[in-house]
């Protein structure tokens, strides 16, 4: 496997996963906290899956993209 192939997989396994998360969530009440937020991307993710969920995201350091600040 390439390096180029090997990173698409990570991030591939790391979309299918947080949605099949988003199907479980979407079936409960209540908030859904993130604990990381990071560049953002995830949060992102969550966002547009969970539409009209309250997302709380903590961090030690905010340094997310300006498009994923909670
Ligand atoms: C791998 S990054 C998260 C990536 C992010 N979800 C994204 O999609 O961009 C992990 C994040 O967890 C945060 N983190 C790690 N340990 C922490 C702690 N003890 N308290 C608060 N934040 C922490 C780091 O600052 C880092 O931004």
């Amino acid at each position: 496997m390439t390096r180029l192939e090997n990173f698409i997989s990570r991030m591939t396994a790391q979309r299918d996963i947080l949605d099949q998360v988003c199907v479980e969530v979407a079936k409960m009440e209540g908030l859904v906290i993130e604990l990381g937020l990071g560049n953002g991307r995830t949060f992102h993710h969550l966002r547009e899956r969970l539409p009209g969920r309250r997302i709380v995201a903590f961090d030690r350091a905010l340094a997310a993209h300006a498009s994923s600040i909670p």
